[in-house]
């Protein structure tokens, strides 16, 4: 199989932790041919082109089979409005793909409860994972506007919207320990109340799936108090942009998580950290959470699933084994991780 995939290094740490995800994705699949085409986004973009989301980085997107990101965000243009940030380029992408589901894990692996802020045996064998509404919500409404002494931004949802994310989390539920939080402010907001409406609708096509309904202020308490007691967090797009934040430092070091954003067209991985514009080109970047994105690249885009249940095995033996960064208090830089992922990757082939 011929794989075409453009790569998105963009701002900060973005370019040292995806070329490490690359070295590891050819490390992994050498009976396929991969293809990177490398194109530019967010403040990297500006500064080269005066765009954030350049034309031939969209068409090169959109002609590829899947896109690694990296991070986008720069401290030079923070006073800029929206519009014309690095970030535009993100959310441009998104809207260009198609993209209206980002799926987004939190695991804390065994041995690394110590890394948690939270007690070790209140974090112990967390595993769940958030699936956020990408396309609508706040982040897209219209109108939108902004005036000297008054602002606007419109929250709107279509009943076609919330069932398509809310069947992928039940489906993925099914897969899972088979429960799905469907979270919301559905006592205030009416954009919950149909979000409420809807995915009660989609459950009773999942009868071996248990729903429970959360309101996002209790669901963000009960991260942090109780979060072995969830398994797959549904949402819309501004709650789970928060709580995704959340739940990643659960698991020691929002370094270590991946995510998937699908659509319509070719999806899309990255990171959850950010760009972390203060330790950029020093090698002390995690690059686990890239690395862990090219595995759900393989998986969800490519159907190779053996080669990225041996990229996620690799990745955890690496870093059990005690080859961490410092966000880990490790002494390991990132491309020393890729390296040992590499080692990990060929022992399990030859076992
Ligand atoms: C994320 C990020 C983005 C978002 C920013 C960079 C636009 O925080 O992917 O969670 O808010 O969606
Ligand atoms: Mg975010």
């Amino acid at each position: 199989m011929t794989l075409k995939i453009a790569v998105l290094p963009g701002d900060g740490v973005g370019p040292e932790v995806t070329a490490v995800a690359i070295k590891v994705l050819r490390a992994a699949c050498t009976s396929h041919e991969l293809h990177f085409t490398e194109g530019l986004i967010g403040g990297a973009a500006i500064h080269a082109t005066g765009q954030a989301l350049p034309d031939v980085t969209r068409q090169l997107a959109l002609e590829s089979n899947a896109v690694l990101f990296g991070a986008v965000g720069l401290p030079e243009f923070d006073a800029q409005p929206p519009a014309r940030r690095p970030e535009a380029g993100l959310l441009g992408l998104r809207k260009a793909l198609g993209l209206w589901a980002n799926l987004r894990p939190a695991r804390i692996l065994p041995g690394l409860e110590e890394f948690s802020p939270l007690r070790p045996e209140r974090i112990a064998g967390v595993d769940l994972i958030v699936f956020r509404e990408l396309a609508g919500g706040l982040y897209y409404g219209q109108p939108r506007e902004k005036a000297v002494d008054s602002a606007l931004n419109t929250m709107r949802y279509t009943r076609h919207e919330v069932e398509r994310i809310a069947r992928l989390a039940f489906k993925a539920a099914q897969g899972r320990r088979k429960k799905v939080t469907s979270v919301d402010k559905a006592n205030v907001l009416e954009c919950s109340g149909l979000w409420r409406e809807v995915v009660t609708d989609v459950a009773r096509e999942f009868p071996d799936v248990k729903l429970e309904h959360a309101l996002v202020d209790s669901c963000a308490m009960q991260l942090v108090t109780d979060p072995q007691r969830f398994d797959v967090l549904l949402t819309e797009n501004m709650f789970g942009d928060i709580l995704s934040d959340e739940a990643s430092v659960l698991a020691g070091s929002i370094g270590m998580l991946p995510s998937a954003s699908l659509g319509e067209g070719p999806a899309l991985y990255e990171p959850v950290h950010g760009s972390a514009p203060d330790i950029a080109g020093q090698g002390k970047a995690n690059p686990a959470g890239a690395i862990g994105s090219a595995a759900m690249m393989l998986r969800f885009s490519f159907s190779l699933s053996r080669e990225a249940d041996a990229i996620e095995r690799a990745l955890e033996k690496a870093i059990t084994s005690g080859v961490r960064t410092p966000d880990l208090r490790g002494t390991a830089t990132t491309s020393e991780v890729g390296d040992a992922v590499i080692r990990e990757l060929a022992r399990g082939s030859r076992e």
